[in-house]
């Protein structure tokens, strides 16, 4: 898909649509006023009767039958003027682009001037939401009629003023850099378990290590064995898939230490012994969401030559039932020494967390974040609104918050305190590895706590965001790709 930035007037373009934003609050801005008057006044009749309510998220199309250059007139929502927002202009695109592309279109232009939000940040969004709201996996539709030929070929962000032009196209670059590893996140997602296995995952690690020349290192289970990860190597052990650590190193900030991302990257969770009820398993393909999030994190860390050095770390298994599986009751040795009970098997995340945050810490990094689909808990807690937060810094914490608002990927903290250590406290070894229905991501995070020592760190639980049950303004239903958002704004504002 091309992405261009032009200046000129919208009853000018030759284009199949002309996508034109609209305000809930007010009349029609000055551009739409005299696309009003081009056509008669069809756009102030729509909304006069009601039949459009310029909402964030709604479009309405207009035939403009020769009265103005474009084939099509898609009117896109924009809500309260006093409300709009960088995610509010991602919305409305995310909306009106596969609007367009359902109407026929295979280009559009879109009038991006009278927002009143930062020129270059608003073009970045705008990029985002129309790639990502035009998303579909189609890789498994084999039908010849499917719509895998009616796809949207370009798209040009209009401006009137040539002055801004230079400044639109630096924040569509940016955008085209995020949503494209947002794309390749969702992807990743929504494979098959049986094709996005850690041997797979690992070679899309090899992909973007050898495009942007960045370090990679793929532990096998033979160094997993020497080197003491007996949580990963329990996870895996039902498994026939060989279990992957993949460590991705982008180093672009010279002598500064490492930013280290952990990324939970289960390619299919059973269960294991613990077997999980059959209803919904399918979508325990999604258990490496985190680990998908932080390699988009590192390839636009990468692309977007960010002045820091970052690693990933990427614990790749699958959990499967199995005779020669790990069991309820078995002890398991981490790498950093400590023990942990098996009271389910179905807890393993933070068992192949604890192995790669102990191996975070070899970095002696200046922050740790995780990112894992971790508990169900999370969604009765939250909705699908919020991803949880929780963390031993208050200053990382405020600037993943910030992130969160900024990338349309909002963060909510719960608390750590000492209480809910009571609850992981084993009979016979360091630490059990649920601690029952109460507080469940809590108890989850306070077992990642005690493998961080001393470095800032903060998790996120995607567990319920990774994956959405109903369409969203610029995330159709499936995998989401969340968190490559958030952790590259996260990393673009990082100062050490
Ligand atoms: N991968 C799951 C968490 C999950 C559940 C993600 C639903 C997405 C949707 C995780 O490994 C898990 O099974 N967690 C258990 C923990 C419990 C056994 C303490 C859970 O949340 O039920
Ligand atoms: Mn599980
Ligand atoms: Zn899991």
């Amino acid at each position: 898909m091309k992405i261009n930035v032009e200046t000129g007037k919208i009853e000018n373009v030759k284009t199949d649509a002309a996508i034109l934003p609209v305000f809930e609050d007010e009349k029609p801005g000055r551009i739409a006023e005299r696309v009003d008057k081009a056509l008669g006044g069809t756009i102030q009749k729509l909304i006069k009767r009601g039949d459009f309510k310029p909402k964030v998220g709604t479009a309405a199309l207009i035939y403009p039958e020769g009265k103005i250059a474009a084939e099509r007139l898609i009117l896109a929502g924009l809500g309260k003027r006093a409300d709009v927002t960088l995610d509010r202009l991602r919305q409305a695109a995310g909306k009106a682009a596969p609007y367009a592309r359902m109407s026929g279109a295979r280009n559009f232009a879109f009038v991006t001037d009278g927002f009143g939000l930062d020129p270059q940040e608003s073009a970045q969004a705008l990029t985002e939401g129309s790639v990502l709201g035009l998303y579909r996996f189609l890789k498994y539709k084999t039908d010849e009629e499917n719509d895998r030929k009616k796809e949207v070929e370009e798209i040009t962000f209009l401006t009137e003023a040539a002055s801004l032009v230079r400044t639109m196209q630096k924040g569509v670059s940016t955008g085209e850099v995020i949503a494209g590893a947002t794309v390749m996140a969702r992807d990743m997602v929504n494979h098959p378990s049986a094709d996005m296995t850690p041997t797979v995952i690992a070679g899309i690690a090899r992909d973007i290590a050898k495009k942007h020349k960045l370090r990679l290192q793929v532990l096998e289970k033979k160094q997993m064995q020497r080197l003491g990860m007996g949580a990963l190597l329990g996870v895996a052990s039902g498994s026939a898939q060989p279990p992957k650590f993949i460590i991705l190193e982008y180093r672009g900030g010279g002598k500064k230490p490492f930013i280290a991302l952990v990324g939970k990257t289960v390619t299919f969770d059973s269960g294991g012994i613990s077997l999980k009820p059959p209803e919904n398993m399918d979508r325990m393909k999604d258990d490496m969401s985190g680990g998908a999030a932080v390699l988009g994190a590192i390839r636009n860390a990468a692309a977007l030559r960010l002045p820091l050095n970052v690693v990933g770390l990427l614990p790749a298994t699958e959990n499967m039932p199995g005779g020669s599986a790990y069991k309820p009751g078995d002890v398991l040795t981490t790498l950093s020494g400590q023990t942990i009970e098996i009271i389910s098997t179905d807890a393993e995340g933070r068992l192949i967390l604890s192995d790669a945050l102990a191996y975070a810490c070899t970095y002696k990094p200046a922050v740790i974040v995780d990112i894992a689909t971790l508990t169900g808990s999370c969604r009765v807690a939250l909705g699908q609104e919020a991803t949880g937060m929780l963390g031993t810094d208050e200053k990382l914490k405020q600037k993943m918050r910030e992130a969160g608002e900024k990338a349309g990927e909002r963060v909510w903290e719960m608390p750590l305190w000492e209480g809910y250590y009571d609850l992981i406290k084993s009979d016979i070894a360091d630490m059990k590895n649920t601690g029952g229905r109460d507080g469940g991501v809590i108890t989850a995070a306070a077992l990642l706590s005690k493998f961080v020592q001393k470095y800032p760190w903060v998790h996120l639980d995607i567990a319920a965001t990774a994956w959405t049950d109903k369409d969203r303004p610029y995330t159709p239903k499936g995998a989401a790709g969340i968190g490559v958002r958030l952790l590259t704004q996260f990393l673009r504002d990082f100062k050490s």
